[in-house]
């Protein structure tokens, strides 16, 4: 995916949300329109769009669609708050969602219904913008911390299809491409879903950026044989003690540690959650049969249960460095200095 290829974008002819439907990539590219905020709440439980800061994107133009749908100035106020109520229960632990909804309903704040809608559109439409931007000079500011010739490991898929393009771990990884580093990627599948298998494989290989698909539980061995120059990963919330990130994200981190990898974290600085510890945060927990069955097939025998944590937390302790569109933060890490917008 190149710059120009967007995740998600406003429709202003129809007032409705276009995006790519993630469910069906690898194998098939499609556009899909949203036109309710019923429709969007599910795009988001099912991941046709999915990621961080994609979700942030998601949840301001969802707010958007809520006010120009309500078209009883009456009910206005309230049915709004209900919608981003609902958008917001969708997924609990990416903190960007809330703040793309949050920063919508504030614009909106205290004006008659007429000129809400508006600027809802407007202010869900720059934070698009300034997503993309943003990915562009956290990318550049990552770059330069990737080697001239190496290969990194990623997991999940923090790429353009997690943002609104360019991505923050994969935008780390294009910029260095693009400045003209020799750099290939191994991409961890990520089960359940396989986002680092459909996802990452399918944006990097469209971008003839060199990538090798692996199951999760090949990157320690690879990492021991010295296959491995460094990780970078995305963030959906980083709190003053841990990384939230897809549920693997920990055991590389871990691993890195003990073979003397670095580990970058890539991440706006929308995804701090400066104020919150590991131990404020609620982890999604999804479905069973993402895990006891495969491709349609059972794999895990009746009444065995299972736990299935969409993400994990990693110690701060165990971060090279967290690249942002604003700088690279190092050990100690202060947070305290970071604005948030
Ligand atoms: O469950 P997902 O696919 O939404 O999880 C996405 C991730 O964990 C990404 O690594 C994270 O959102 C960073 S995206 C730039």
């Amino acid at each position: 995916m190149t710059s120009d290829t967007k995740t998600i974008w406003w429709n202003d002819e129809n007032n409705s949300i276009m995006m790519i439907d993630q469910t069906k990539l690898p194998v098939e590219f499609v556009v899909i329109e949203v036109k309710t905020v019923e429709r969007l709440a599910d795009a988001i439980r099912r991941l046709e769009v999915r990621g961080a800061p994609a979700l942030g994107v998601a949840g301001a133009f969802g707010v958007a669609l809520s006010a120009v749908s309500c078209t009883s100035d009456v009910e206005f106020a309230e049915t709004v708050a209900s919608d981003a109520a609902l958008l917001k229960s969708t997924r609990p632990t990416a903190v960007n969602l809330a703040w793309g909804i949050d920063k919508v309903l504030r614009s909106m704040e205290n004006l008659p219904p007429e000129m809400a809608r508006f600027l809802a559109i407007t202010v869900a439409k720059t934070i698009a913008a300034e997503d993309e931007k943003c990915c562009m000079q956290l990318g550049r500011n990552g770059a330069a911390l990737l080697p001239q010739i190496g290969t990194v490991l990623t997991h999940c898929n923090a790429g353009a299809l997690a943002c609104s393009t360019w991505g923050t771990a994969l935008g780390v990884i294009r910029s260095a491409h693009k400045m003209g580093k020799k750099i290939s990627v191994v991409s961890c599948e990520t089960r359940p879903l396989l986002q680092g298998a459909r996802l990452t494989a399918w944006e990097l290989h469209h971008d003839n950026i060199p990538v090798t698909s692996i199951i999760d539980s090949e990157a320690a061995y690879l990492m021991r044989k010295g296959k491995i120059d460094c990780v970078v990963v995305g963030a959906d919330r980083i709190t003053k003690d841990a990384v939230f990130n897809k549920i693997g994200t920990y055991m590389h981190a871990v691993c890195a540690k003990h073979h003397n990898i670095p580990f970058y974290v890539a991440a706006p600085v929308s995804t701090f959650d400066v104020n919150a510890s590991e131990s404020d945060i609620i982890v999604e927990e999804r479905a069973r049969d993402e895990v006891a069955a495969f491709w349609g097939k059972q794999t895990v025998p009746e009444g065995v249960p299972v736990i299935n944590y969409a993400f994990d937390a990693t110690p701060l302790t165990l971060v090279t460095g967290i690249i942002t569109e604003v700088g690279v933060l190092y050990p100690p890490y202060d947070f305290s200095t970071l604005r948030q917008m």
